[in-house]
């Protein structure tokens, strides 16, 4: 039997799959946990790997001959940065509490004309602001010098560096600077798993370029990030790119488009792609009173660079790709379960099975060598082949080599796909090939 159409998996099937077999826990579970907060297995660990990488190649090649740097910034930064940012005045959620049950909600999120979804009672405390970043004091004082917060967006470290990066990377206008890193927002409600939680990380572009050029960069990049979802194997008829009303722009912001992805709980912001104008660099150049201008050779003036900006969550496309994955079918009679990664984004790019522990001295050493090779692959000798099949089906390994009876006479092995389940023989000394096309 072939695999089914994609289940329409609920977000409960995704939390358990994610828990069952190692690739999310909750965080601090056995202190009762911390909201919004997950911690990674192996396999989500070796998953997060894989989006960081198709990410920084697939950004390295949206600009024909466009040059990008990395950048790695600290967690923190002072109070002087945020304020310069803007976080620090509009970096709020407007936020109500029941006077009943002291259930907190995000005001814009429910009706307040109706009863409180918890208790029932409607007796709702007036919408206040409420920022969303966490403070902290940096030092053993605690006074209004040592305060400083850990950075909702890893983005303003770029701009504060935008000089040195400039002058110490050889590079010329227009460049990138990319960085992926942790940032954290105090939510007041985080939910849904890993679609809304308080630390997470963010993967982002800042692309340095002259103003007259920044509304036909700001189209390529939002092309090009939309192309991405596509090639990571992200069905196109569960993305697009919605473009923001002037009234859902952020503070920063001239204009914005997001990636939307189809969840179960509706359509909802993957990326956003936002043309910042020169709104960062002129507020830390006022603020810092540091020159972060650019000299333009052609006209002898100096000006501050425009950025166009690609910003998204590696723990929010870790969660697309389970939803955009996960199929269900029957194999042999029982409920089988496959996530259907694309192969650069799968944990294990293969499985290698001998039949019988009679077949262990011959299959090691075929795994052996993978893993040299550079493979992340798995070996797995326990339980019935049928088992081992439905064990990595599950985590989304796209093949399973199968060492048997007839491989001493034939030097051959079994592959099996995990899509079709359909079994072929292929010899032993061009698997190292075969792993090689099923990555390009
Ligand atoms: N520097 C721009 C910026 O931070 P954003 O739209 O607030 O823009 C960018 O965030 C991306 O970061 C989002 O599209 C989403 O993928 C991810 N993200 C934001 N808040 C998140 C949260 N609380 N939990 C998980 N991911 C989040």
């Amino acid at each position: 039997m072939s695999i089914n159409q994609n289940t329409s998996p609920t977000l409960e099937d995704i939390v358990s799959l994610c828990k069952r077999r190692g690739f999310v826990y909750p965080s601090a579970e056995i202190y009762g946990g911390l909201n919004g907060v997950y911690d990674f297995g192996h396999l989500g660990t070796l998953l997060k790997k894989n989006i960081r990488a198709a990410w920084l190649q697939s950004i390295q090649q949206a600009i024909p001959h466009g040059q990008i740097v990395q950048f790695e910034g600290p967690i923190l930064g002072p109070q002087a940065v945020w304020e310069a940012s803007g976080h620090l005045k509009n970096f709020h959620d407007p936020m109500v509490d029941c006077l009943n049950c002291k259930h907190r909600y995000r005001a814009d999120e429910i009706d307040l004309n109706k009863p409180c979804p918890h208790c029932g009672i409607k007796n709702w405390t007036a919408p206040r602001q409420f920022n969303m970043m966490f403070k902290t004091h940096v030092g053993a004082m605690e006074d209004g010098s040592s305060v400083a917060y850990l950075r909702p967006e890893t983005a303003q470290s770029i701009f504060i560096n935008f000089k040195n990066i400039y002058t110490t990377s050889r590079v010329k206008m227009p460049f990138g600077v990319s960085q992926i890193g942790k940032a954290f927002r105090n939510e007041i409600t985080p939910k849904q798993f890993l679609f809304r939680m308080r630390e997470f990380e963010q993967m982002e572009i800042e692309w340095f370029c002259k103003k007259e050029d920044a509304l036909a960069f700001y189209d390529t990049w939002c092309a090009s990030r939309f192309a991405f979802y596509q090639s990571i194997g992200i069905r196109s008829s569960h993305t697009r790119l919605r473009t923001h009303e002037k009234d859902e722009l952020a503070h920063y912001s001239t204009a914005t488009s997001d990636v939307e992805y189809q969840f179960a709980f509706g359509w909802k912001e993957l990326e956003g792609i936002a043309y910042r104008g020169d709104f960062d660099l002129k507020q830390h150049s006022e603020h810092s009173g540091k020159d972060l201008s650019v000299f333009d050779e052609e006209t002898k003036t100096a000006y501050i660079p425009h950025v166009v900006e690609c910003s998204v969550g590696v723990d929010r496309l870790f969660l697309t790709l389970f939803f955009d994955s996960y199929y269900e079918d029957e194999a042999e009679g029982e409920k089988r379960i496959a996530l259907r990664f694309h192969p650069r984004i799968a944990p294990y790019k293969a499985a290698f099975f001998p039949l019988t522990k009679k077949q262990e001295l011959q299959m090691k050493p075929i795994y052996e060598r993978m893993v040299q090779a550079g493979y992340s692959v798995v070996y797995d000798e326990s339980g019935s082949i049928g088992k081992r099949y439905r064990r990595q089906d599950e985590i989304g390994t796209p093949v399973c080599f199968t060492y048997d009876f007839e491989s001493d006479m034939d030097m051959m092995v079994t592959v099996r796909d995990r899509d079709s389940m359909k079994q072929e023989r292929i010899a032993i000394d061009r698997i190292e090939e075969f792993m090689k096309n099923l990555l390009k």
